[in-house]
């Protein structure tokens, strides 16, 4: 630790300094880096520990506090004194392996609370509090010790989060099996999702608490604050649901185990972060590294197998109902679709494998290779092997024909959520694609967990998720799962966990009603703050024809290709079938994108109404822009300051086309190319349900000849 820092701490840390006896200490405070964000630990006369939150002068938590119940052992939520506590302060500047950005910085003050009950058998809790300049998180930590036996089961944690006003909230239901769910904006006290009652008696689907939420929850305060709950470093423990307890208090509720049990714990034990990242303004919550930090360092040593990349897929064109997965009709089964075909043929796959190569799409996921999908959905269990080909589908000619044409084959593990099946064959699964040289696997739980009872979200299921990831990274596999738990920033310390499904994903809008435009613009403000998302974007024909008529993409083109900016994922699918791509002037956006950025900067957001992000791609001096907006039109303003200053660049401008609109004129795209340098204001028009897509690259000698420079320095 740095000097400077430890008077620092010392100064506002050690509030019991002034008492000899350092038991008698029940309060300490933690400041940020900057000093704009405080945090005050303190015990309640009931010896109750808890904390409370303040940005410059705003309380943004006010007195809540902190506990467990147990299981046949009295609660640990009070009673405790402060037996010492310690401070410590770290900054450093870490390495990515690919992301949003390549270097991140690692700035914060820490408090540890080791607590100690007053009476026997005195057992110990520890708090860590961490204050960063973009928010606040802390973890209980349970030492081995006499009086907790080495294995015990938690019923609840009880954490609070008590606000101070009634602040707009975007939110979507504590389901503890599925995020798959449209976002709420409502007033704090005002989170119910009731409405799904219903439809709640879905196997893969459980709303145990209909006025709970699940994180991220994302806040604006009537003073303009932005706060967002989340969680980081999820590991052995169950996803963290909160419910309103009181009109503006949030309590934390713990998605249980079939048999009722929260956290089936060993000691010592360490809970994930409860995280509380806090801006001023919408895109800090955007920009803030607070959940990344919060992970333990790369723990894969050779991480060349780990590619970011642009993907298409046998894929879309089973969601309209043009092929299918299966290759023989069963009623009941999830995979009738409306398609009759089998889909993942191997003259379909080099057909796809052709497209890539030509347009220098690196990946090509292929579902429905394999057999069993005639059960997909259905009671049945054991029916996925992962290894047997459907007869006309030839695995390793098709990997051959990809590997001469410089494509890279995605595999697909889709459990149907029989995770006991899944386990028996996952060695030989990932095997299979070793052998075969196949370096990333989309993995998938659509439907009800096997054992049953157990829940998507429960420690049953993060323990498995982890097991694969883990698993996979010693096969040179990433991973990119569906259905799963949420992202908590775990792809710090394993890489190969890229990215994951665990939202509402654009698959809606082939079959439901789909997503309204505000969908996306909301996620960009919570789901996408825990981490990559495969939303699978890019559709050029949003009306789905001619193989749907009902069903539609809720967005402009241009709203398209912008989503595959703003929504990252190093796995990124241009997920349109090939002769929706072919021949259309705006599929250059495609080609020239990639998955991997050197810097992710938010140029203006407002919470569920906009967001505007550029990224620079890694090691390139090339930049892309996407902005989004909702349902209603707006004209925005990109700075482009952050280019290199003395230099000029062109960019090719995909926007939404005159009188476009997502309801009544979806389809037109404006495509103009100008050249701007560091002092250039792009003007941003947004459609209805639009969007705007920029790329920004070297000029040539011919652009630099023949464009006009945007913003003041005249014309060439
Ligand atoms: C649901 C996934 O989200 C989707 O991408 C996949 O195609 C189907 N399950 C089948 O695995
Ligand atoms: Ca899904």
């Amino acid at each position: 630790m740095k000097s400077s820092a430890v008077l620092a701490l010392l100064a506002l840390a050690l509030l019991g300094a002034a008492c000899q006896n350092r038991r008698l200490m029940s309060h300490a405070n933690l400041e940020s880096p900057n000093g704009k964000i405080r945090l005050h630990f303190f015990l309640t006369s009931a010896g109750e520990p808890g904390y409370a939150v303040f940005y410059a002068n705003q309380t943004v938590i006010d007195s809540s506090t902190l506990g467990f119940t147990l299981k046949n052992a009295p609660a640990l939520r009070g009673g405790f004194e402060v037996d010492k506590s310690e401070t410590r302060s770290f900054d450093e500047t870490w390495q990515t392996v690919w992301g949003e950005r390549s270097r991140i910085r690692n700035h914060y003050h820490e408090l540890t609370v080791h607590l100690r009950e007053k009476a026997a058998p005195n057992r110990l809790m520890d708090i860590v509090f961490r204050a960063y300049d973009d928010g606040v998180a802390f973890y209980y930590y349970i030492p081995e010790q006499p009086g907790i036996p080495r294995e015990f089961v938690i019923m609840e944690e009880h954490t609070e989060f008590q606000f101070t006003g009634d602040h707009q909230a975007v939110w979507l239901p504590a389901d503890v099996d599925s995020y798959e769910y449209l976002y709420e904006t409502t007033p704090l006290s005002r989170i119910d999702a009731s409405k799904y009652a219903p439809e709640n008696e879905r196997v893969d689907r459980a709303i145990r608490n209909f006025k709970a939420c699940n994180t991220p929850i994302t806040m604006k305060t009537a003073q303009g604050l932005y706060i967002s709950l989340h969680e980081a470093r999820q590991l052995d423990y169950p996803d963290m649901t909160l419910a309103l307890n009181a009109p503006l208090k949030l309590v934390s509720e713990l998605v249980p185990w079939a048999d009722g049990d929260r956290v089936k714990a060993t000691l010592p034990l360490r809970t994930p972060w409860r995280t509380i990242t806090i801006s001023d303004w919408a895109g800090g919550l955007v920009e803030s590294n607070l959940i990344l930090n919060l992970n333990d360092p790369n723990k894969i040593s050779d991480v060349s197998f780990i590619q970011p990349m642009i993907y298409s897929g046998i894929w879309w064109e089973m969601h309209i109902g043009k092929t299918t997965w299966r290759r023989e009709f069963v009623q009941g089964s999830w995979s009738n679709m409306g398609g009759q075909l089998h889909g993942a043929t191997t003259e379909n796959a080099k057909r796809y494998i052709d497209f890539n190569a030509a347009n220098g799409i690196r990946g090509l996921l292929i579902e429905g290779w394999n057999t069993g999908w005639e059960y997909w959905g259905m009671d049945t269990i054991g029916f996925f092997d992962f290894v047997t080909p459907y007869p006309d589908f030839d695995l390793p000619e098709v990997v051959r024909y990809a590997r001469q044409k410089g494509v890279a084959i995605i595999g697909h593990h889709e459990t149907s959520g029989d995770v006991e099946n899944y386990e028996k064959h996952i060695e030989k699964a990932f095997q299979l694609y070793k052998d075969l040289g196949i370096q990333v696997v989309k993995t998938g739980y659509a439907g009800e967990i096997r054992p049953k009872g157990e829940r998507h979200h429960g420690q049953y299921m993060i323990r498995h998720y982890q097991k694969v990831a883990e698993l996979a990274a010693r096969y040179n596999i990433a991973i990119n799962a569906h259905e799963s738990a949420k992202d908590t920033g775990l792809r710090r310390t394993w890489p190969n966990f890229m990215t994951r499904e665990c939202m509402r994903g654009g698959e809606y809008e082939a079959w439901s009603d789909g997503n309204p435009p505000n969908h996306t613009v909301n996620m960009a403000f919570t789901r996408y703050l825990g981490g990559p998302g495969d939303y699978t974007p890019g559709i050029f024909d949003v009306m789905l024809r001619p193989y749907r008529h009902k069903e539609r993409v809720h967005t402009t083109i241009a709203k398209q290709l912008a989503l595959m900016v703003v929504l990252y994922s190093p796995l990124q699918m241009a997920a349109d079938l090939p002769e929706n791509y072919e021949g259309k002037p705006a599929f250059q956006f495609i080609r020239d994108l990639v998955a991997d950025w050197d810097e992710s900067k938010v140029l203006n957001a407002e919470l569920g109404d906009y967001i505007t992000i550029a990224r620079k791609a890694r090691g390139q001096d090339k930049w892309f822009i996407g902005s989004i907006t909702d349902e209603h039109a707006r004209q925005l303003q990109a700075n482009l300051g952050f280019l290199d200053p003395g230099k000029t660049y062109v960019a090719t401008i995909y926007a939404d086309g005159p009188d476009a609109d997502w309801e009544r004129n979806p389809t037109p795209v404006s495509i103009r190319k100008v050249l701007v340098n560091n002092r250039s204001t792009l003007p941003i028009e947004l459609a209805p349900g639009g969007g705007m897509a920029v790329y920004i690259g070297p000029a040539s000698a011919e652009d630099l000849h023949n464009l006009t420079i945007l913003g003041g320095i005249g014309r060439k």
